[in-house]
């Protein structure tokens, strides 16, 4: 055998078993913002490690439609996805597509997430899917304007409206004529749920059906918070937002065109990047309170990672959401991009916090997080939600009264709920 020869069998005896087993492992990951940059960011450095390689599917940015998607992939039994994204609104609908991840979290792995987002990941005795990223609606504002105008931070709705008008009317005179006072996610999607329990929770109108599974979302403090919602539209808030997303929001109060934003922590990080016009010129708040009888409201959002049951490739993919979950991924994907982290240690970390001033400022938004009725609605959430927002939706858009809407859901939801045992 030449040396070139023996050299070749060397080389191949050592490569070749690595090869043998390298895997492509599909992961669906978010699309808003940095989103899929910071995912693939983290699945590639574990690729890098490991050997393995990555593909990552692309998922439309709206979370519902996204459930879609991936409702159409489970029920086809496809293998195609390894690692699925999963809203926390989601373990009841989609937990049988997944896999049990017990085995692979020994108790002193698992002890270290919130218990609360643990349990609400337990379907049935199985726990299907690890913590990510928790989520809690927040208000950012333009310290400088409201400086500038000497107003302090709103209080309630009706004071941010307030606010709203009078820096609007002091930039317009001044030639600012692109500046509008509030924006949200308004369009008729999961967004607009979110944005509308907090409006509803904060006036004191409750959970849309609470937690035994009466609904309950016709009552005189929801009318008044969804009619208080849409007299927003037009005086306080630009007409366009009811077609934003989150990303819809961003853009306009990023470029500098809005006083106020509803949005999630990601957009701390952007706002503040160094090509960003508002860069330091930032406040974020808890989201004010429904009148002075009313309270701070924001709601739980957050994702986390399952793997499927169809995947060819299961214990890989275990490995992939283990180092996509651990401490060391969480703590660089709240340093670029906020990402609040699902490991209590890591709110005590002094980088995270100096990044992330709000994370440590903000504690009781995120503990007391308003939930979405997920867990009692159970495989139902998706069409609850779903009327819940078509409902605000007309009203915002001035089809029908919040007292006609909210009286016509009620009704159906009351049909839906199978007499609340859903
Ligand atoms: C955020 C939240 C998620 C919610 C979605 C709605 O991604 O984390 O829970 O469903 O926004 O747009």
């Amino acid at each position: 055998m030449s040396k070139f020869l023996a050299g070749l069998v060397v080389a191949l005896t050592f490569v070749a078993p690595r090869h043998a087993l390298a895997e492509k492992i599909s992961i669906a990951c978010g699309s808003v913002g940095q989103e899929q940059e910071v995912c693939r960011q983290g699945a590639e450095a574990w690729a890098k490690k490991t050997g393995h390689t990555i593909n990552l599917v692309s998922v439309p940015t709206a979370a519902d439609q996204q459930l879609a998607q991936f409702q159409q992939l489970l029920a086809a039994g496809s293998p195609d996805v390894d690692v699925y994204r999963i809203d926390v609104v989601w373990p009841g609908i989609v937990g049988n597509h997944l896999i049990d991840l017990k085995p692979y979290f020994p108790d002193t792995a698992l002890s270290q997430f919130f218990p609360a987002i643990v349990k609400n990941n337990t379907v049935n005795g199985k726990l299907i899917a690890i913590p990510w990223f928790t989520d809690a609606g927040l208000l950012y504002y333009r310290k400088d304007l409201l400086e500038k105008y000497q107003q302090k931070p709103p209080t309630t709705w009706q004071e941010l409206a307030q606010i709203a008008k009078t820096v609007v009317e002091g930039e317009r005179k001044a030639g600012q004529d692109k500046l509008v006072g509030f924006v949200f996610q308004g369009k008729a999607y999961e967004g607009l749920t979110c944005n509308a329990l907090e409006w509803v929770d904060s006036f004191g109108g409750g959970t849309i059906v609470d937690s035994s599974g009466k609904v309950t979302i016709y009552n005189p403090k929801a009318v008044e918070a969804i009619q208080f919602a849409a007299s927003l539209i037009g005086p306080v808030a630009p007409k366009g937002v009811l077609s934003y997303e989150e990303e819809g929001a961003r853009g306009v109060f990023q470029s500098g065109n809005a006083v106020f934003m509803r949005n999630w922590p990601y957009a701390w990080a952007l706002a503040n990047s160094k090509d960003s016009p508002v860069n330091g010129k930032v406040g974020v708040m808890a989201l004010p309170k429904g009148g002075p009888d009313g309270k701070s409201s924001g709601t739980l959002g957050g994702w986390q990672l399952g793997v499927s049951k169809y995947s060819k490739h299961q214990e890989i993919a275990v490995d992939l959401v283990k180092y996509l979950t651990s401490p060391e991924e969480q703590k660089r994907r709240a340093l670029v991009a906020s990402f609040n982290p699902t490991i209590a240690s890591l709110y005590k970390d002094q980088e995270i916090l100096k990044a992330n001033p709000f994370i440590g400022q903000l504690e009781a938004t995120f503990t007391n997080a308003v939930s979405r009725p997920a867990t009692v609605t159970g495989t139902k959430y998706n069409q609850v939600s779903t009327e819940f927002r078509n409902a605000v939706y007309a009203t915002l858009s001035g089809k029908g009264s919040a007292d006609a809407n909210l009286k016509k859901l009620q009704d159906k939801l009351v049909k839906l709920s199978n007499n609340g045992k859903w």
